[in-house]
């Protein structure tokens, strides 16, 4: 698969997020293995997941024991998966997702997620999401002192404006190498943090691109330029979405999550489809 640049690492250009395989509605685990498999099978190599993603209050870390338990049972060389995980959050098991963002939380988070992971770094480590109640300078430190530490290798941040971005890449002295904003044909807001991370050399990781789990089926019908550009191209709406997001800055690496071998075996063909200038414009209107 054509490659794309987070940090010093070269990772295929479409990523695999791992949030429909341990939510509610999950599929079984042999469904979920066979899924990871056939994203390995194409040439994912960046693998996106958090602890907060399980269902029960009692089962943290389901999506990141997950994925290690898939690794280990592929049959291929998966030295070069990068695999990003998040702390920050928590899933108190009634559907809602709290936040803690302090610095004694996302370390201890950050050690539970390395055994789970068997790994003796984690590739890349994001901090999910801004915690109201803690200044953010602190948790981002605590992220820059898993760095320094070498608990992890690379540092991310998720659900970032533009100026936070800033301040983050500043404290962790110029080492952020990844952004993770929701960005799909539904919510186009953060193309001000696409752009900032496009001029930083910062990979940006689009989440929810086709608009999220319970929508993502509905992303054709609902965007009538997608369907229109992906029936001239014989290919589904979700690859035209993929291939308009890789087209808006080379920095872009977008992380659809999937359930199913089919979906995420389609959502990677997306890196042959190339749109015209013409095409994107309309999609950028849609
Ligand atoms: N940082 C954050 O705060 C945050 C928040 C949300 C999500 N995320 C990350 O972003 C990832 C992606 O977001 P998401 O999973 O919420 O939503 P999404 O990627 O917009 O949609 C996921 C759904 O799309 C379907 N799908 C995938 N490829 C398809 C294809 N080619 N054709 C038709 N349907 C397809 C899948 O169906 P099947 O399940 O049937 O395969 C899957 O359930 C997550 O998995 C997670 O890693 C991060």
């Amino acid at each position: 698969m054509q490659t794309r640049r987070i940090g010093g690492l070269q990772v295929g250009a479409i990523g695999l997020g791992g949030m429909p395989m341990s939510l509610e509605g999950r599929p079984d685990e042999g469904r979920s293995v066979a899924t990871i498999h056939a994203a390995l099978d194409e040439g994912v190599t960046l693998i996106d997941t958090a602890d907060a993603y399980h269902w029960h209050a009692d089962e943290v870390g389901h999506n990141e024991a997950l994925i290690a338990r898939a690794l280990a049972g592929y049959g291929g060389d998966t030295s070069d998966v990068l695999v990003a995980t998040k702390g920050g959050h928590l899933r108190p098991g009634d559907g809602s997702w709290t936040l803690d963002g302090s610095p004694e939380h996302l370390k201890r988070a950050c050690e539970a997620s390395l055994k789970r992971l068997g790994v003796e770094a984690i590739g890349l480590y994001q901090l999910h999401r801004p915690d109201p109640k803690v200044p953010y300078a602190e948790s981002v430190g605590a992220i820059r002192d898993l760095l320094d530490a070498g608990k992890i290798r690379f540092a991310g941040i998720s659900n970032a404006d533009p100026e936070r971005i800033r301040q983050a890449n500043e404290i962790l002295d110029g080492r952020l190498v990844s952004v993770q904003n929701q960005f799909s044909p539904a919510f186009r807001s953060s193309e001000p943090e696409l752009e900032l991370c496009a001029e930083l050399g910062i990979a940006f990781l689009p989440w929810s691109p086709f608009g999220g789990i319970l929508r993502a089926g509905e992303l054709g019908s609902r965007f009538a330029p997608f369907q229109r550009v992906a029936a001239a191209h014989e290919v589904s709406a979700h690859q035209v979405c993929l291939a308009w997001m890789l087209a808006k800055a080379p920095v872009v690496i977008p992380i659809p999550g999937a359930s199913r071998p089919q979906s995420i075996t389609d959502s990677t063909a997306a890196v042959r489809l190339t749109l015209t200038a013409e095409e994107l414009a309309l999609l950028d209107a849609a």
